[in-house]
């Protein structure tokens, strides 16, 4: 079942580019997206949205609100399942809860889901499994065509994710009249092509993995969409490797966290955000200052001094980077776990489906 891979992660990165490919099939028509399962929503009722979602798919439900909030310009916040069922949140029937989840199973998203349909919200689930519990308990149901994930770590639902949640938040902005961007649309379709290249570059991400083989720590930074994009990248390299992982807002390291900083420290930092990215190489170079070697994920066409490893990305519109730089953070993260003799695809404590709080 592993179709001649070594590992189900790894045949799930592999995957990618079709998963992608099924998850927008019918989706993108005549430069308009077709989500038929939302077609009963008045989204011109809503006043502010709420994302809700844990680990892997919480980071998916970061870009998600991003993107839809600089569409829409409508308030939107994203939280995680555990902290929103317990927070009191203030929503009613004019606000718009969007639930992300692979398994459809997790225990606190299901009653976060739970909570919003009593208060009146209009609720939207966004997950990989037909029939599973949160696709049964919310109003209006979305499939990312991942297929079966066996891994416990997210890949193929975690891109899947970003794709469905980039076409939801395109279509509410159709339906509430802004201006959509189709160029936008076109570089979608084109995803597969581009995710299925990083792919082939896989030599290079596993070298940038012998770096990281007797390190304790690692620290990811960027900024905006990057950030969540850094979030998702330390959180794989620890559930896998067992490396020390923290992502950081590339603003923030002043605050804090630079005093980690020392000769030899990983800086994985990714400034793929135009109107901020030289704002992120400035505090790499920071970093360099105090000893860290740093693997950069840049565009093609970003200026960058003073920094060895860079790897760039093809140019495409901002907006979609998140999706081609999960592939060499995972890659990154599934190498280090290969060398340190890990068991990748049962890391240690962990369950695929959480399904008690
Ligand atoms: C990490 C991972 C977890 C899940 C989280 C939510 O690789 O897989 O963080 O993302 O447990 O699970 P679902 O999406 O099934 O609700």
């Amino acid at each position: 079942q592993k179709n001649g891979f070594d590992t189900y992660m790894l045949k799930e990165i592999n995957e990618q580019p079709h998963v992608i490919q099924e998850t927008l099939r019918g989706r993108i028509f005549e430069h308009s997206i077709v989500l038929d399962e939302l077609k009963d929503v008045d989204f011109n009722k809503f006043n502010k949205v709420y994302y809700v979602a844990c680990g892997t798919a919480y980071h998916a439900g970061l870009c998600g609100a991003s993107i839809l909030e600089r569409a829409t310009r409508l308030p939107v916040l994203t939280q995680v399942a555990s902290e929103f069922r317990y927070n009191d949140p203030i929503i009613d029937e004019k606000t718009l809860c969007i639930f992300v989840s692979q398994s459809g199973e997790t225990a606190d998203t299901l009653a976060a889901l739970k909570l919003a349909n009593e208060k009146g919200c209009t609720t939207i689930a966004v997950t990989n499994v037909l029939g599973s519990t949160i696709s049964r308990e919310a109003q209006h149901t979305l499939y990312t065509c991942a297929g079966p994930e066996i891994a416990v770590a997210s890949t193929k639902a975690y891109t899947t994710q970003l794709v469905l949640l980039t076409l939801i938040a395109l279509y509410i902005a159709d339906k509430r009249g802004d201006t959509v961007d189709t160029d936008l649309m076109e570089q979608l379709n084109n995803l597969p092509e581009y995710v299925s290249k990083l792919i082939d570059d896989e030599a290079i991400f596993e070298n940038y993995a012998k770096t990281l083989k007797d390190k304790h720590d690692c620290y990811f930074i960027g900024r905006s969409l990057d950030y969540a994009s850094v979030l998702e990248g330390a959180l794989k390299l620890k559930e896998v490797s067992y490396v020390h992982a923290d992502a950081y807002i590339a603003g923030e390291l002043k605050h804090g966290p630079i005093a980690l900083i020392e000769p030899g420290t990983v800086v994985i930092a990714v400034a793929t955000q135009p109107h901020v990215a030289a704002k992120t190489i400035s505090n790499i170079q920071e970093t360099i200052a105090r000893g860290a070697e740093v693997i950069l994920f840049t565009v093609e066409g970003q200026e960058v001094s003073g920094v060895e490893n860079i790897y760039y990305l093809p140019n495409i519109n901002p907006l979609l980077q998140s999706v081609l730089v999960a592939i060499p953070l995972q890659l990154i993260a599934y190498h280090t776990a290969c060398i340190k003799g890990c068991d990748v695809d049962k890391p240690r404590n962990l369950a695929k489906s959480v399904t008690v709080e």
